[in-house]
């Protein structure tokens, strides 16, 4: 079994730049996920935040997540749940506008560093979709600018704890999935794991390791890339005991306007006369599909878009 990607950043800038630049690309090719060392990011922010995500649990978070189980009679099943998640979660907004002072209970010293790190995260999905770009054979700035609608990119964070579950055989920390969205940037808990992907037909642990930062790419590169590059197919399992795994996933997606399309340089003669080629459409049409149906396969999502398009390019609707 190859073992799970782990891409050094730091060796971009010597003379193992195309070694590295090759373990990215086979990633995006084979895996559709990958684990970042030294990203640049300061291991000091990742651990106050870390501690400040589950000091906030601990205070605000826990006991309703207990209320919740209870009222909904969670800890006795007898059979899978498939309509819920053992999950306990909130969602920020960064970008195009911040909703952080919406959000209840978050303490000044926990905004404040949750803005740092999301800054921080910010640039490293741009070079990131730089060094894409560059794999891809796309000129710089293409993903960045495919995904900036009139707006620019949506960038959120979504803040995840996953309790100690009586029974995760029956009710899966998350359901199986792929992300939306673009290319996403996971500070995931060091210890206690949980995160799998789906390969070649088998559930693979995304392993924790200290000071990491996972990524993996969304529905929106594998139409981009057409197909080139892969959403992947990924849960969570929550652990029996013990403190219970986090988890803290940042989405940098296109902005709601921006149409998506896959990029003409990535299109093979002939395709699109076949109609192999994947669909054109605004991202917050696919938002709004993929909220009723995020929990099944990608690609009847990809057929409703196309089929979407088809309505489009029919020309005006005939009323009288
Ligand atoms: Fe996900």
């Amino acid at each position: 079994m190859e073992s799970f990607p782990v891409v050094d950043l730091s060796k971009l800038n010597g003379e193992e730049r195309k070694p590295t630049m090759e373990i990215i690309k086979d990633a995006c090719e084979n895996w559709g996920f990958f684990e970042l060392m030294n990203h640049g990011i300061s291991h000091e922010l990742m651990d106050t935040l870390e501690r400040l995500t589950k000091e906030h649990y601990k205070k605000s978070l826990e006991e309703k997540f207990k209320e919740l189980v209870a009222a909904k009679g969670l800890e006795a099943v007898q059979s899978e749940i498939t309509d819920l998640d053992w999950e306990s979660t909130f969602f920020l907004r960064h970008l195009p506008v911040s909703n952080m002072d919406e959000i209840p209970d978050l303490s000044l010293d926990y905004r404040k560093v949750m803005k740092e790190f999301a800054l921080e995260l910010e640039k490293l999905a741009e070079k990131l979709l730089d060094l894409l770009c560059e794999n891809l054979g796309l000129e710089k700035g293409y993903l960045k600018r495919a995904f900036n609608g009139t707006k620019g990119p949506t960038f959120g964070t979504k803040v995840s704890k996953y309790p100690p579950c009586p029974k995760p055989d029956l009710i899966k920390g998350l359901r199986a999935h792929t992300d939306a969205g673009g290319i996403i940037l996971l500070f995931q808990d060091d210890k206690i794991s949980g995160l799998q992907l789906l390969k070649d037909g088998h559930w693979v642990d995304v392993p924790p390791m200290k000071h990491s930062i996972v990524i993996n790419l969304g529905d929106q590169l594998e139409v981009i890339t057409n197909g080139k590059y892969k959403s992947v197919v990924h849960r969570v399992i929550a652990q029996t005991d013990g403190e219970g795994r986090m988890s803290i996933a940042s989405f940098y997606n296109p902005g709601s306007d921006a149409i998506i399309y896959p990029a003409p340089e990535l299109v093979e003669k002939g395709q699109e006369e076949n109609g192999q080629i994947y669909p054109k459409f605004v991202f917050e049409d696919y938002m709004k599909l993929y909220a009723c149906l995020k929990f099944q396969a990608k690609e009847p999502r990809f057929e409703a878009m196309k089929a979407m398009e088809t309505s489009i390019n029919m020309g005006p609707i005939v009323t009288v």
